[in-house]
């Protein structure tokens, strides 16, 4: 609908509207159309032989990719954009474009998982060489830094751990020591975090999460600045790992709405991470915007919002009978990875399993918590017979009540 310079005198709010839209050339409707397809016809064999066409074959792209891949370079500030179909597919193409035999990299122990399974895994066996590092290391990951690191992979808050990293700081150490930065921004989008005005060398998001925001669709959207486009796409177009056209509408029309659910998200989820410090089944709340949140002062700093993915952490008294008997009968959260979706979510996760760094504090169950659009009311409703489920589980009540049984008395005498 408008160029880059005419949109970015815009808040991002309403360049969500406006961006990858060009009623003019859809004979005026509002909504771009679907382009689906591999052969694209030439008229002449030299447009045919040197790709003269904007467009010369499915593998390079579509109308469809094409306008949401300039949309999200407008709106993150960055040189280019390119597409996957997943998340994952976009974290993956982002050290593949930045890393080769023989690298250094460093990781942070925060990491989302299935990352850390691509660092021990396939970069390995390409010969690169992955070192975790303190999520909350700052300015001091340059003591890590060696001749041959290449790259510095920083996910902020950290997936179930919710650390906050110093972004700039980090970012200003590795542009002195010429090493390139990739951030997952996922959970902020560029709704609450600039990472390229932040110096960012690559950024990732899982449109899988808030961008399609109805747990419809996998898409991974990996934009980058102009030291680093190029390489991401010559990379990208060697693969030719592309997302369906389908998915990029839905991802497009999910974008019109993405301030709209991330702030709905961020209401939620404070008035329920707040419900949840009350409680006594709960030790602690990690939640960016809470002061006991490592990385926190950082939130503070750099961050405009938060969405409504956090971490509760719950007293170490309850068995895996009473989590199970929670867990599984919850009428609204359900058991499901994903999130950003218009549902809410509550799993267990376990950081102690795999993080390699820093020891996880913690012995009692933690759940990741996704608030999704339903009434507030409901879900606390919910949760608080969840939690009447768990004390059935409660190793120090079931413990006063064997003692009773053993005397000859019951609970309530
Ligand atoms: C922080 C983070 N990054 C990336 C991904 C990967 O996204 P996808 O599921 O689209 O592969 C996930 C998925 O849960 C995630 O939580």
């Amino acid at each position: 609908m408008t160029n880059t310079e005419e949109s970015q005198i815009f808040d991002i709010t309403t360049q969500l509207t406006m961006l990858g839209r060009n009623p003019d050339e859809q004979w005026g409707f509002v909504n771009s159309p679907l382009y689906k397809g591999s052969t694209v016809i030439h008229k002449t064999i030299d447009d045919l032989e040197n790709h003269r066409g904007r467009f010369y074959y499915g593998t390079a792209g579509s109308p469809t990719i094409f306008i949401l891949e300039e949309a999200w370079t407008q709106l993150t500030g960055a040189a280019g954009t390119v597409l996957s179909p997943s998340g994952l597919g976009a974290i993956s193409l982002a050290f593949m474009s930045l890393t080769k035999a023989g690298d250094h990299i460093l990781v942070c122990d925060s990491a989302y998982g299935p990352t850390r399974l691509l660092c021990n895994g396939l970069l390995r066996k390409y010969g690169v060489q992955t070192e975790y590092y303190d999520p909350l290391i700052g300015k001091n990951i340059g003591k890590l830094i060696k001749e041959n690191t290449t790259v510095i992979f920083l996910e902020s808050p950290g997936s179930g751990t919710m650390e906050i990293q110093d972004i700039p700081g980090i970012v200003s150490i590795a542009k002195k020591r010429s090493v390139k930065t990739i951030l997952d921004n996922t959970w902020a989008t560029p709704v609450f975090f600039d990472a390229h005005g932040c110096g960012v060398d690559i950024s990732v998001e899982a449109g899988s999460k808030y961008l399609g925001g109805h747990s419809d669709l996998l898409l991974g959207l990996t934009s980058a600045n102009r030291s680093c486009w190029p390489v991401l796409r010559t990379t990208y177009d060697a693969i030719a790992m592309l997302p369906g056209a389908d998915d990029c509408l839905l991802a497009l029309r999910g974008m019109r709405t993405l301030h709209l659910r991330l702030k709905e998200a961020e209401k939620k989820g404070l008035d329920l991470a707040d419900w949840f410090r009350g409680r006594d089944e709960v030790e602690e709340v990690l939640h960016p915007a809470f002061k006991e949140c490592p990385g926190h002062i950082y939130w503070v700093r750099d961050y405009k919002g938060s969405s409504g993915v956090f971490t509760v952490i719950l007293k170490n008294k309850f068995t895996r009978t009473g989590l199970e008997n929670m867990l599984e009968k919850m009428r609204i959260f359900q058991l499901g990875f994903s999130w950003g979706g218009y549902d809410s979510l509550l799993i267990p996760v376990n950081p102690s399993k795999y993080r390699t760094v820093v020891k996880w504090p913690h012995q009692g169950f933690t759940l990741r918590v996704q608030v999704g659009l339903e009434e507030i009311s409901d879900l606390k409703r919910d949760l608080e017979s969840g939690f009447q489920r768990l004390a059935a589980g409660d190793i120090s009540k079931n413990s006063i009540r064997d003692h009773l049984v053993s005397v000859g008395l019951t609970e309530q005498t």
